[in-house]
């Protein structure tokens, strides 16, 4: 599918793609004051369902990025979840998607600042397999680049502005050679990677660091946390993680919406454990990838079926 073939929602109506315009002195665009989610859509083929994960945890999260940028958001969390599923059934996917809702300061002027502008809201679906290559485990560089802190930029908004902080980790990492970027917190511990979440596994036991490690509160985090707990019986820690940790941790494995959960096979050239993948990312892989697709009744409320027995593209 081409972008140009896409329906998309923009300022109150659907549009296709490239109808979808922003001017170029657009506020959200130059300064960056603008927040995002990323939501994902699994395709159950036996069903012929599609499965929106956590619609609500990820406009939940969306209202709180848009508080944090005094946006105001023009539909409820409900709204928002029926109008993401409209525009699922309007472009007819048979496959994983990708959602991307997005809200920002719409005002085309001069000068950075809050208040006293105009918000604008967006959302765009569009297919989407794999973001790493989920069959070798990632290597991972510890970045010259710190997390950015609480008291600089909101960590915990999922803010457009910020990801230059993603993007310059994770574009040294790639370009040092390895797949991935882990950023350290200004004061030294774990934070996150470029837009995942860090789980490390010493002795039986799971670790994560707990929020004030300026993380992005992750979605998957917390299902991950569910999975670990009620499915395997673990115990899970949020707790801050030393460096050196991660070079004799037992397993290393990172969370993340469009990620997924991908296993780590060595930090800065040293194998994790033995080099494989380990026994509890395997579990939670597996655990995750039934959940997601529907496969696992006990957890079918953090889905949204798209089709819900209404015929599907190809077959109407
Ligand atoms: C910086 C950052 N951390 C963590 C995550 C993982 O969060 P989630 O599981 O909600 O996608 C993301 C992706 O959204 C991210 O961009």
């Amino acid at each position: 599918m081409h972008l140009a073939d896409l329906t998309v929602y923009h300022e109150g109506r659907f549009a296709r793609y490239g109808d979808a315009k922003v001017g170029l002195l657009t506020h959200g665009l130059q300064y960056g004051t603008g927040c995002f989610e990323g939501v994902r859509g699994f395709w159950n083929a036996r069903e012929e369902e599609l499965y929106l994960l956590s619609l609500v945890e990820h406009y939940e999260r969306l209202q709180q990025s848009a508080r944090i940028l005094m946006i105001q958001l023009p539909l409820t969390t409900p709204e928002l979840c029926d109008l993401t599923v409209e525009l699922c059934l309007r472009n007819g996917f048979r496959g994983d998607c990708y959602l991307r809702p997005f809200a920002y300061k719409a005002n085309e002027d001069i000068g950075v600042r809050l208040h006293d502008t105009r918000d604008a809201f967006g959302l765009v679906a569009i297919p989407f397999e794999r973001y790493f290559d989920a069959e070798r485990g990632l290597r991972v560089g510890i970045s010259s680049w710190r997390r950015i802190d609480d008291t600089m930029a909101p960590a915990r908004g999922k803010i457009t502005g910020t990801y230059v902080n993603s993007a310059l980790a994770k574009s040294e990492a790639v370009m040092n050679g390895f797949d991935e970027a882990v950023m350290l917190s200004a004061e030294g511990h774990v934070s996150e990677g470029s837009a995942e979440n860090l789980f490390m596994v010493r002795r039986g036991v799971l670790y994560t660091p707990d929020p004030s490690q300026n993380i992005l509160e992750g979605v998957t985090r917390r299902t991950i946390m569910t999975l670990a707990r009620e499915e395997l019986g673990l115990e899970v820690v949020e707790r801050p993680i030393d460096r050196s940790e991660l070079v004799v941790a037992d397993e290393i494995f990172i969370t993340g919406s469009a990620a997924g959960v991908q296993w780590i096979e060595s930090v800065d050239h040293r194998p994790v454990g033995n080099g494989r993948r380990g026994p509890i990312a395997s579990a939670l892989i597996e655990h995750y990838d039934d959940a997601v697709r529907g496969r696992l009744p006990k957890y079918r409320g953090w889905l949204t079926p798209t089709y819900r027995g209404r015929p599907t593209a190809a077959a109407s």
